[in-house]
């Protein structure tokens, strides 16, 4: 089993191994009562198993289950959640637990911050994209109709149990997703990771997971509220929140930062910023991962949802664009500007 210690606004560990869900009583620190906030899908696998870990240690559990997917970030969702947490009980010392992918840990850590205006959260995340990226960090949230995580809160967990057997059930398309945040990992930080990429992620998941964790926990301990260096990690997500909220969700969440990466990357030979070899090499991996390195949607639409993300700062939208592999820049686009910079990133598209 891997720690790796976060140090934010709260210091708190993030384990990662093998069968480590049935270890749950030993690596949470909790007591009290607990809910356990899962999808429809996580549940029937590992909520039973997680619950008799923590009943070892005389933990009250109540279970919250979600439909799976995108829709249930909704404020219905969250106001249903909190309804049940103090239809349960539930304490200022007890515990939220999020198993579950992305949207059960956005939602439910959004909820942990306004139940009883913050109350402890435990994220145990169960796809690939959940454990490198949206379990660390402290980031939750809702998506409202004008676009994707517009209502949130930054709320570190108390700790984060990241077991990777979990991982083997996901359904492919779901681990492709992941991917594409890991690769996003091996763009902006790290040429030697994203050379990793070269051989089966699946085969080195531990130490891919825990290199990307380090990358945000590094990122993280530096800038928790994104004022500055966290705004990398938003590379090829102005584009891809755009193409998740013009497809109404249909499509997902890594397939969408998948396109927005090669769309910027894109963008940045044309600006000059890097060279073909960048792109050309991004394109290969994307590939290889069978994600998609395009989008049907036009430059006015695109820009018109862009503009409709937060990431917009007044008249401006900050966007990332790669130098090379292993480090980005960033650039301030004046929102009238920003429909001509993503047509130079569908231009081989027409
Ligand atoms: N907070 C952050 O910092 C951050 C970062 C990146 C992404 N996100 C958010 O994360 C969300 C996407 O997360 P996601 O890709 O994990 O999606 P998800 O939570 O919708 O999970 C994808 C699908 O996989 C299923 N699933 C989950 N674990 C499984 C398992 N072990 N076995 C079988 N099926 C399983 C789910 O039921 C769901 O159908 C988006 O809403 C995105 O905005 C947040
Ligand atoms: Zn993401």
């Amino acid at each position: 089993m891997k720690t790796i210690t976060v140090k934010a606004s709260k210091t708190y560990d993030i384990k990662i191994g093998f069968g480590i869900l049935d270890e749950a009583d030993g690596i949470i620190n909790i007591t009290g009562s607990a809910a356990v906030v899962t999808d429809d899908i996580v549940a029937p696998l590992y909520a039973q198993r997680l619950e008799q870990a923590l009943s070892r240690k005389n933990i009250r559990v109540v279970r919250y289950v979600i439909p799976n997917g995108e829709a249930s970030k909704s404020a219905e969702q969250l106001v249903s959640l909190l309804n049940f947490l103090a239809k349960e009980k539930l304490s200022r010392t007890d515990t939220v637990i999020a198993l579950g992918g992305g949207v059960v840990g956005d939602l439910a850590g959004f909820a942990a911050s306004v139940y009883m205006r913050g109350v402890g959260f435990i994220q145990i995340p169960t796809t690939l994209l959940a454990a490198v990226d949206s379990s660390v960090g402290g980031k939750t949230a809702i998506n409202l109709e004008a676009g994707k995580n517009l209502a949130g809160a930054f709320y570190q967990p108390d700790a984060v149990l990241c077991d990777i057997s979990l991982l083997s059930t996901l359904k492919p398309e779901v681990f492709r997703d992941g991917c594409a945040e890991v690769i996003k990992y091996g763009v902006i930080a790290d040429s030697g990771l994203f050379k990793s990429f070269e051989k089966p992620i699946k085969d080195q998941l531990e130490d891919i997971i825990a290199r990307c964790v380090e990358i945000k926990r590094g990122i993280v301990a530096q800038d928790e509220f994104e004022k500055s260096v966290r705004k990398f990690l938003n590379f090829g997500h102005t584009i891809g929140h755009a193409i998740e909220l013009l497809s109404g969700y249909e499509i997902t969440h890594g397939s969408a930062v998948a396109a927005g990466m090669a769309i910027v990357t894109r963008c940045a030979v044309r600006m000059k910023i890097c060279d073909d070899s960048c792109l050309q090499s991004l394109l290969k991996t994307l590939k290889l991962y069978n994600l998609p390195v395009n989008t049907v949607y036009d430059a006015a639409s695109l820009a018109k949802a862009c503009l409709s993300d937060k990431k917009r700062d007044g008249g401006k939208v900050t966007m990332i664009f790669p130098e090379k592999i292993g480090k980005c820049i960033m650039k301030e686009i004046k929102t009238e500007e920003l429909e001509n910079i993503i047509r130079l990133g569908l231009e081989e598209q027409l």
